[in-house]
């Protein structure tokens, strides 16, 4: 079995280590700042105990584990990893310095990966003199818990790198999606509408933050609606996964962050973490109940569907993954109650396009223009699952 490295012991590269030690691997984990080991390390425990207290897993699982896995101060000791992944801060400076430097102390055959949310796969690779053998390796937080990992070859990756990637993590008991080295990938390009569609509808004043949750939760049957789902994941990391996308689509009007998303962001009102988001989170605070309009809701549902709708067609339009690997993306990387391309089937097309077309007229804003392969669906009377 190889041995696997991890840089950055962070909330995602201690979360890889653990699936990787798990899965049997010896793990070593390397950061720059000693206390993150440390608390990587106790963390683990912590968790571990926690899993064989709920029969989870057995205590000598439990030691294998924990014993598999090794904290490193020096990047030397990644010399004989068979796969590496980087999971430091969203850096492209940070990170080609890390692959330059790796490149020279891994193994020939050695394969370097990065978990980077939002930068663009060939970037990094570009530090590399070697770069066919560096890919992007995408995992959701949290790692352990969450099945989605998405494959990014970049320009110049081999089909080979690819494909043994692939099968070690699909052997990690995770599912993987192939993806285009394009902004966002898959997950974070696809979802960027469930957020901005809803703020747009809150700054127009159409509904407030909690019935638009309440909307989403109600009629498309989504675990957490928009808001919910924001201060959780934390507006600080959310705001910045939308200015990114936004920025390497080329200022791609449907991609545009909101003011409301960056204020919020500026004021440190950064969701649970901070006790403030769209929501309070201090104790004893009272939160608005939803007014549960039942016409206003399904609005708001099909205005909000119809654009992920859109977004997922586009991005099949545009080859960034398969049609099968959409679905799974969504449903496996955020939990959405089914793929949106077999949900656009189920609406039916044309009413995700006639949405659409109304949107369009109503504010002539590019961010509603339907994908030309929704167009072509529609006017063919196609659907994308029989
Ligand atoms: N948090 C998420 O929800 C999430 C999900 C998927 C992917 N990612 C991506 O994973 C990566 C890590 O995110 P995170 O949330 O774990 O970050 P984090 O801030 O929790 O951890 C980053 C760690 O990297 C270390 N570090 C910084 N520079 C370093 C260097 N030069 N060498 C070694 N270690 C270094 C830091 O000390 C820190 O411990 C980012 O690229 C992020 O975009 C994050």
């Amino acid at each position: 079995m190889i041995k696997v490295g991890v840089i950055g012991s962070g909330a995602m590269g201690s979360g890889i280590a653990q699936v990787g030690a798990t899965a049997g691997h010896a793990v070593i984990i390397y950061d720059t700042n000693k206390s993150a080991l440390e608390k990587s390390k106790s963390a683990l425990d912590t968790t571990l105990k926690k899993l064989v207290e709920k029969q989870k897993i057995s205590e000598q699982k439990a030691s294998a584990i924990f014993s598999l896995i090794t904290y490193a101060d020096d990047l030397k000791s990644f010399a004989d990893c068979g796969l590496v992944i980087e999971a430091v801060i969203e850096n492209l400076e940070v990170k080609q310095k890390l692959f330059s430097e790796l490149e020279d102390i891994v193994k020939e055959d050695c394969i370097i990966a990065s978990n980077t949310s939002s930068l663009s796969i060939t970037s990094i690779a570009s530090a590399c003199k070697k770069t066919n053998r560096v890919l992007g390796i995408h995992f959701f937080n949290p790692a352990p818990l969450m099945p989605l990992v998405e494959i990014i070859p970049g320009i110049s990756t081999d089909k080979n790198a690819v494909e043994i990637s692939r099968k070690l993590i699909d052997s990690w008991g995770k599912i993987t999606v192939l993806a285009k080295d394009t902004p966002g990938f898959i997950v974070n390009r696809v979802a960027r509408s469930y957020y901005g569609e809803s703020i747009r509808i809150a700054e127009e004043g159409i509904a407030d933050y909690v019935n638009i949750d309440w909307a989403l939760k109600e009629f498309g049957g989504f675990k957490m609606g928009p808001f919910e789902l924001m201060d959780f994941i934390g507006n600080d990391i959310n705001y910045k996964v939308t200015e990114t996308v936004w920025e390497q689509f080329f200022y791609e009007q449907k991609f545009k962050p909101s003011f409301t998303q960056k204020r919020l962001f500026e004021a440190k009102y950064f969701g649970r973490k901070t006790g403030k988001g769209y929501y309070d989170y201090s104790e004893g605070a009272e939160n608005p109940e939803p007014q549960k309009n039942e016409e206003l809701g399904k609005q708001i549902f099909n205005r909000v569907i119809a654009m992920l709708i859109n977004e997922a067609i586009d991005a099949l339009y545009l080859n960034v993954a398969s049609k099968e690997d959409l679905d799974l993306a969504m449903t496996k990387g955020v939990n959405y109650p089914k793929g949106l391309l077999k949900w656009g089937d189920e609406i039916g097309l044309q009413n995700i396009l006639k949405t659409l077309t109304a949107l369009q007229d109503e504010y002539g804003e590019d961010r509603y223009r339907a994908s030309v392969l929704l167009k072509k669906m529609v006017k063919e009377n196609k659907k994308f699952f029989s």
